[in-house]
C-alpha cells in the first residue's frame, strides 16, 4: 500500500459530494449499486449521519449510521471506491462510525448485508458482531384486480395483534425485528401501533379472532411495497400475501418485494406469487451477544463450555442427520468417527490423553479412576475442558472466566482436590464431605455470608468421588451465578 492512501479523512456527508459518490456507486456491484437511488432520501434524513470518507479531499466512499428510533442504530451504505480495496482502510471507516454510533447511546447496533458479502460478513463476525437473523429477498407480480381478502388492523387492536406478533414463529427467527427492505427495525409495541395507523397491518379474517397477520412498509430504496412480516396457517399466509400484492398493485407498482426469515414464511410467500426471481439472501448482524454483558462470561466461553460438556451427544445427533442424508447406506460408527474427527473439536480425547500422563503419579488403579471420574465431572457437567484446563507439571488446573477456580493435585497414596478461591463464597463452616481430610481456608472466609471461597479435599478412597463431585457442583452453581 502506498503512503497516500493510508489515512482517510470520514465526514459528514455535503451535497458537493454527490457526483463523485455516484461515480464511484456505478463501479460498485458491476454498475447494480442502488446508492443513487437513496442517497438524496439519505443525505436528508433526519435520523440519519450520512457520512463521506475522503481520500486527499476526493469524496471515495460511504458510510450511514441510522437511528431508526431512540438507542435502535442502523448501520448501512458502507462503500469504498474499488480501486481502494483490499488495503485495510475500512477499519478507518468503521471507527469513525462508530464514534457517530456512540453519540446515540445505543441500546442495539445492527446491520444487514448479502449472505455472499464475505468482505462485510467478516468485517462484522470479526468485530463482535452476532449473526441473529437469515432472510429472504423475494419480488412478486404486483397484481392488479380483486378486492382484499383481509383488511387492516385498528389501533384499539393492538394488543391482540402485538401478543400474536410477539408469540410468532416469525418474530422468533428474525430475533424480534421485521424486514423493511434491507434494513430490519425492532418490532416494538410503538412501531407496531404506528404500522398500524398507516394502515399496513393487515389481518385475517376480516370479522372475528385474528388467526393471521402480514405487515407491510414502503421501502427506503425506491418506495417499493415490502413484506416484512407474516404468519398464520399456511393458506391465510398465502391469502394475505396475494393481498399485499394488490395493494401494490393498487398504489400503481408493477412488483412488490418481501424480506422474510428462512423458512416456512418465505417458502409460502413464494409459492403465493412472490417468484420473479430467485429470493437473495440476507443475513442480519446485531454487536454483542443478547443477554451478555461485559461483567459475566463471555458468549463464546458460555458456548465452548456448552459444546465440550455435550460433545458425546451432539457427535450421536450430527450422526443420524448425515447417515440420513448420505447418498448410500453408510455405516453408523464411521460416520460418527468422521464426525468426531472432522466436525467436533474432539477435546475430550486430547484431555483424556493429558490426564493419563498426569496421574501416572498416583500409584493405584483405584486412585487414578476417582481422579478421572472427577476431572470427567468437570469436563461433561460443565465443559470444563480445552481452553478452560491448564495442565501443569505437578496439578492440573480448571479456569472459569480467566481465573482458576479448582485443581486437582496427585500425591503418590491420594490426590488433593482444591477448590477455590475465584467463585465466591459457598462452603459453611460445617461443610464436611468424606474425605480424608477437609480443610477450609482460613485465608478466605467471608464474614458477610459465614462462609468459605476455598476448600482443599484430601481424597484416596472410592467413596470419596462422589462428595467431591457435590463439592464441585457447589463451586460450579456459586460461579455460574445460580448459588449465591
Ligand atoms: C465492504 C468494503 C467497504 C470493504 O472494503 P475492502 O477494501 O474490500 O476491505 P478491507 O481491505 O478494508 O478489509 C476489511 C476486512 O475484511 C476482510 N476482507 C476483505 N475482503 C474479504 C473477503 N472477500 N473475504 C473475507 N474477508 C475479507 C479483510 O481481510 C479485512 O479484515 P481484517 O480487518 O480483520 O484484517 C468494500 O469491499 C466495498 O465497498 N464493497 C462493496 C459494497 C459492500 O459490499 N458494502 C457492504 C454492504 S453491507
Amino acid at each position: 500500500m502506498t503512503s497516500e492512501i493510508e489515512k482517510l479523512i470520514i465526514r459528514p456527508a455535503r451535497l458537493t459530494d454527490r457526483d463523485a459518490i455516484f461515480a464511484m456507486s456505478k463501479e460498485i456491484w458491476g454498475g447494480t449499486d442502488y446508492l443513487h437511488l437513496v442517497w438524496d432520501k439519505w443525505f436528508v434524513d433526519p435520523n440519519g449521519g450520512l457520512l463521506t470518507v475522503t481520500l486527499e479531499g476526493e469524496p471515495v466512499g460511504v458510510s450511514k449510521v441510522t437511528l431508526l428510533a431512540p438507542g435502535e442504530v442502523w448501520l448501512e451504505g458502507l462503500r469504498l471506491h474499488p480501486r481502494l480495496h483490499g488495503h485495510g482502510l475500512t477499519k478507518q471507516i468503521n471507527r469513525y462510525s462508530f464514534q457517530v454510533a456512540a453519540k446515540h447511546h445505543p441500546r442495539s447496533i445492527r446491520y444487514s448485508t448479502g449472505a455472499g458479502n464475505a468482505a462485510s460478513r467478516h468485517l462484522g463476525e470479526s468485530r463482535g458482531f452476532w449473526l441473529i437473523a437469515r432472510a429472504r429477498w423475494m419480488w412478486g407480480k404486483a397484481r392488479k384486480r380483486g378486492r382484499l381478502n383481509s383488511r387492516p388492523a385498528q389501533v384499539r387492536e393492538l394488543n391482540a395483534v402485538f401478543r400474536f406478533i410477539t408469540d410468532s414463529d416469525c418474530c422468533r427467527a428474525t430475533g424480534g425485528l421485521y424486514g423493511q427492505g434491507w434494513k430490519f427495525p425492532e418490532l416494538t409495541r410503538t412501531r407496531v401501533r404506528d404500522l398500524i395507523t398507516k394502515e399496513r397491518v393487515l389481518i385475517y379474517p376480516k370479522l372475528g379472532h385474528l388467526t393471521a397477520v402480514a405487515i407491510y412498509d414502503i421501502g427506503a430504496i425506491d418506495g417499493d411495497v415490502c413484506l416484512g412480516f407474516i404468519d398464520g396457517p399456511g393458506s391465510q399466509v398465502g391469502t394475505l400475501a396475494r393481498d399485499v400484492l394488490r395493494i401494490a398493485g393498487g398504489l400503481g407498482d408493477s412488483d412488490a418485494s418481501a424480506m422474510l426469515p428462512d423458512g416456512r414464511q418465505a417458502d409460502l410467500v413464494f409459492n403465493a406469487g412472490f417468484n420473479l426471481i430467485e429470493p437473495a439472501r440476507a443475513v442480519v448482524y446485531e454487536l454483542g451477544a443478547r443477554g451478555f454483558s461485559d461483567s459475566g462470561e463471555s458468549f463464546e466461553a458460555t458456548m465452548w463450555r456448552a459444546l465440550y460438556s455435550a460433545e458425546e451427544s451432539i457427535a450421536d445427533a450430527l450422526t443420524g442427520l448425515l447417515v440420513a442424508r448420505a447418498s448410500r447406506e453408510l455405516a453408523g460408527q464411521n460416520v460418527r468417527d468422521f464426525v468426531v474427527r472432522h466436525l467436533l473439536p474432539g477435546t475430550q480425547k486430547e484431555m483424556y490423553g493429558k490426564l493419563e500422563v498426569l496421574t501416572t503419579r498416583l500409584k493405584t488403579y483405584e486412585l487414578r479412576n476417582i481422579a478421572r471420574a472427577i476431572f470427567e465431572h468437570f469436563m461433561t457437567e460443565y465443559g470444563m475442558a480445552g481452553e478452560f484446563v491448564r495442565f501443569g507439571k505437578t496439578s492440573v488446573s480448571f479456569v472459569y472466566r480467566g481465573r482458576k477456580i479448582a485443581a486437582m493435585r496427585p500425591n503418590s497414596r491420594s490426590f488433593d482436590l482444591i477448590l477455590g478461591p475465584g467463585a465466591g463464597p459457598c462452603f459453611p463452616r460445617e461443610f464436611s464431605p468424606s474425605a480424608d481430610s477437609v480443610r477450609l481456608d482460613e485465608r478466605h472466609f467471608d464474614p458477610d455470608t459465614e462462609m468459605y471461597e476455598s476448600v482443599t479435599l484430601r481424597l484416596s478412597k472410592e467413596e470419596h468421588g462422589r462428595s467431591a463431585r457435590a463439592a464441585i457442583d457447589t463451586l460450579m452453581r456459586r460461579a455460574l451465578g445460580n448459588g449465591a
